[in-house]
């Protein structure tokens, strides 16, 4: 092959390698046409007998911006912890380490010295802020379909993370939206038979912003694969 051919495979390393958790955003919309073909893109996960669990409530404009007043005021005087699905009980080990080591990036990066407590708080609350996105896409899984369910809707978010990537659209993952999940329920008209699994928020990136100054670290193949006839 001519090897000024960009494969397939270059450009998904590329797309992999290039997604980070945004944490400021310009405040310009994406397009209702381009967050379509984003969706449209996601989609294509699979999914357990293709049953496609996943359902987005997408705000744009106003409704965005009534969200995110009423998120930041009921989490900042109330910061209830109510996800639908039980949030780990405790990060031990690799777990915590890895953690803290993103935790510390973040507040490094953004000037937050260490045991700042009332800091540390603000940033957290940023999330109620969706971080100055212009939109944010709450993603509810079927309560019957249970865990795999929720397995489904993963590969569902990553697919949608990247095909935001794609179009130069910036994305962060939010499980701190799942824990407001009474307000969501509520605000939205949620029906009990959805599971609130996260938020997205998401636009086009501030790209000069501290908060989007650091990417964090990954193990490398080999602690994560165990060749099983090594085991032998
Ligand atoms: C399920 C899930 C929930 C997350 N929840 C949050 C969150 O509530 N707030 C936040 O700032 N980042 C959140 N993140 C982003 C992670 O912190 C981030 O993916 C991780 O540190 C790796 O960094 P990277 O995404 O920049 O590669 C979440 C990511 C995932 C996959």
């Amino acid at each position: 092959m001519d090897s000024n051919t960009t494969t397939s495979t270059d450009v998904l390393a590329t797309l992999l390698r290039q997604r980070y958790s945004c944490r400021a955003f310009r405040p310009d919309p994406v397009g209702r046409e381009v967050i379509r073909e984003i969706v449209a893109d996601a989609t294509h996960a699979p999914s357990w007998c293709n049953t496609q669990p996943w359902q987005l409530i997408v705000t744009d404009g106003e409704e965005t911006e009534r969200l995110r007043k009423a998120l930041y005021r009921s989490a900042e005087t109330d910061l209830v912890d109510a996800p639908d699905l039980p949030f780990p009980a405790a990060y031990e080990g690799a777990y915590r380490d890895r953690r803290r080591e993103c935790g510390r990036q973040l507040y490094e990066s953004i000037g937050v010295p260490k045991h700042d407590r009332a800091a540390s708080h603000r940033q957290l609350l940023e999330n109620f802020a969706l971080f100055g996105a212009p939109h944010v896409a709450v993603l509810t899984t079927d309560r019957s379909l249970g865990v795999y369910g929720a397995v489904d809707c993963g590969l569902f978010v990553q697919s949608f993370l990247l095909a935001a990537g794609s179009r130069g659209v910036a994305t962060v993952p939010q499980a701190a939206m799942a824990s407001q999940a009474p307000f969501l329920r509520e605000w939205f008209d949620i029906p009990q038979d959805r599971l609130i699994l996260l938020g997205i928020s998401f636009g086009y990136p501030d790209e000069e912003h501290a908060a989007n100054g650091f990417r964090t670290a990954r193990v490398s193949a080999d602690e994560v694969i165990t060749w099983a006839g090594d085991r032998r």
